[in-house]
């Protein structure tokens, strides 16, 4: 495939600081909001937020997680605490999420403090989860090699019938993160890629700076 000739243009209207709220949460509830109501069907999912971590060797890593929750304090995301992203965590809490809702021509970046949500915020969402949903939880040690797919599964046959009848238990590497924002760009592709990029920063507690940028 020639990737040289991919070519999209934005078509969409533009925006200014002025037509973001001051305080970027509530932005990003605006688009988020909009994001859902317009989303193409059921086989995209608005909340999946590209997750990037670091260690401080250096090593950068992005994947896929979805975001579970958002109010003042920041983003919410569940994953295992001992996969290598729980390990680059741990080494570096410094994260970055990015979504992208191509059908509005959108991106939104997000920088900030990632730390684990209280045990308490871990069990309510662990159990609000799909049963096989916390069993898989409980089968993976993800991120680590596995032999097959037959061991994996074989497992959790075992654990399906050691619980049967009974609460799943939070296993204990497993939990919430809350991504604590100093950084937004709301960006919105315009025609001739001459894009809009209103970035916020933060100027100290529940204060925000917002300036354009150039494309
Ligand atoms: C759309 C999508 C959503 C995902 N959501 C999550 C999630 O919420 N939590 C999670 O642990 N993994 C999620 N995954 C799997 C991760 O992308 C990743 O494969 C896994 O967490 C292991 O990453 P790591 O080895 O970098 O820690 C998702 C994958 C996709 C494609």
């Amino acid at each position: 495939m020639d990737f040289k000739t991919l070519r999209k243009e934005y078509e969409t209207s533009g925006f200014g600081p002025e037509d973001l709220a001051d305080n970027p949460i509530t932005a990003f509830e605006h688009w988020f909001a909009e994001a859902t109501d317009q989303s193409p069907g059921d086989w995209f999912e608005p909340n999946a937020m590209a997750l990037s971590t670091s260690l401080p060797s250096g090593r950068v890593s992005s994947r896929w997680v979805l975001l579970k929750g958002v109010d003042a304090d920041g983003f919410r995301f569940y994953t295992n605490f001992e996969s290598d992203k729980g390990q680059q965590i741990a080494a570096n809490s410094n994260v970055a999420l990015a979504f992208h809702w191509p059908y509005l021509g959108r991106q939104l970046r997000i920088e900030g403090n990632a730390q684990k949500t209280s045990r308490a915020d871990s069990e309510a969402y662990f159990h609000s989860r799909p049963r096989g949903s916390q069993i898989g939880a409980m089968v993976s040690r993800q991120s680590h090699p596995l032999q097959s797919r037959g061991q994996l599964e074989q497992y959790r046959d075992q654990l399906e019938q050691k619980f049967e009848g009974q609460t799943i238990p939070l296993p204990e590497n497993w939990g919430g993160y809350l991504v604590k924002p100093n950084r937004f760009e709301f960006w919105q592709g315009r025609l001739d890629r001459l894009h809009d990029r209103i970035v916020y920063t933060s100027a100290g507690p529940q204060r925000w700076k917002k300036v354009r940028l150039s494309p």
